[in-house]
């Protein structure tokens, strides 16, 4: 039997995601959004490109948890996403809510899944999902890192000409203005960026990064990023199924690492079949560390918004 993967939410996000996942062709595939019939016609449609692509992922839409049981991956992305001048800070309440509810229901069905969780603000909606379904740390991981640093490898290839392959970087904390894109640790090629970038240019390429959502979601005029984010949950998404072990930055439930006590941060983290297997603590200089710390103090605040 294949293995089975929930997408909680249809929308961009959601929707790109279970095309990417299909083409994969190593798991069925689970579509759930509470709009009706509209899961339904573009698992219909995704489906349909297999014959032509070649892939056999049955897609189903659905809007009944029922067709989620017995999932080994519940992704959710269902929320509002950000509109212009929005921050990610102003969506918590309504996003708290739909997380805590759909938590709550994936869990029933699906008391053994890993849970990624997509919905911003990101780090806080993690903390609600973890809460809600009462799982292990291990069993719920929130994606921000590997788009952040997507965003920030991006930049730096076209900075210097390079293949964005060649291009090694790391963004920890939060997924928000205070993320921290460790500059130091970058390379290309294993070449560090100090000696192929000014610091006056590389200060800007962080600064962009940090921007990075908004600069997207002003230029689209309604909605967010969900290229780059559905395929940074791809990538998490291929280390469980295939065990792979990547090291990759994702929000993780920090218990003491990094001097970070229960709130989830951007941390890099290796990623396997059991979810999170391995916090990789790197050696932070003061001013990075400084930065973490001030970056999970505002998770900490977005979590005391919330209540929890
Ligand atoms: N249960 C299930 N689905 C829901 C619920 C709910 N309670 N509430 C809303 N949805 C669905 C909506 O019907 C919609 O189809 O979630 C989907 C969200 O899709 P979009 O509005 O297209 O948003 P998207 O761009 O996919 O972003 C989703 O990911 O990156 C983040 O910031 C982004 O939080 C946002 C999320």
């Amino acid at each position: 039997m294949r293995r089975k993967i929930t997408v909680v939410g249809a929308g961009f996000v959601g929707s790109t995601l279970v095309q990417r996942l299909a083409e994969r062709d190593y798991a069925d595939v689970v579509m759930f959004d509470i709009v009706p019939n509209m899961p339904q016609g573009k698992a219909l449609d995704i489906m349909q490109a297999g014959p032509v692509l070649g892939f056999d992922t049955q897609v189903t839409g659905t809007n009944d948890y029922a067709d989620t049981v017995g999932s080994d991956i519940v992704v959710i992305t269902s929320g509002f996403p950000r509109k212009p001048g929005m921050t990610r800070d102003d969506l918590v309440k309504k996003n708290q809510e739909i997380v805590s509810q759909v938590t709550e229901q994936v869990v029933k069905y699906s008391p053994d899944c890993i849970i990624i969780c997509v919905t911003n603000p990101l780090d806080a909606m993690a903390q609600i999902a973890l809460k809600v379904s009462g799982f292990p740390r291990e069993r719920v991981l929130g994606m921000a890192g590997v788009l952040d640093t997507a965003r920030f490898r991006t930049f730096i290839a076209q900075e210097v000409g390079a293949s964005v392959r060649d291009v090694q970087a790391y963004v920890l904390g939060g997924h928000g203005d205070t993320m921290v894109p460790l500059a130091r640790m970058c390379t290309v090629a294993g070449v560090p960026i100090s000696q192929l970038i000014s610091p006056e240019r590389i200060e800007e390429i962080v600064q962009r990064t940090r921007d990075g959502g908004a600069e997207i979601v002003k230029l689209l005029g309604t909605g967010s990023a969900y290229y780059a984010p559905s395929a940074s949950v791809l990538q998490m998404v291929d280390s469980i199924m295939l065990d792979k072990k990547m090291i990759m930055p994702c929000a993780v439930y920090l218990q003491g690492e990094y001097g970070i006590h229960d709130l989830f941060v951007g941390v890099p983290a290796q990623i396997g079949s059991k979810g999170l297997e391995k916090v990789i603590e790197i050696e932070l200089n003061p001013s990075e560390r400084e930065q973490l710390t001030k970056s999970a103090d505002a998770v900490k605040e977005l979590v005391h918004v919330m209540g929890i």
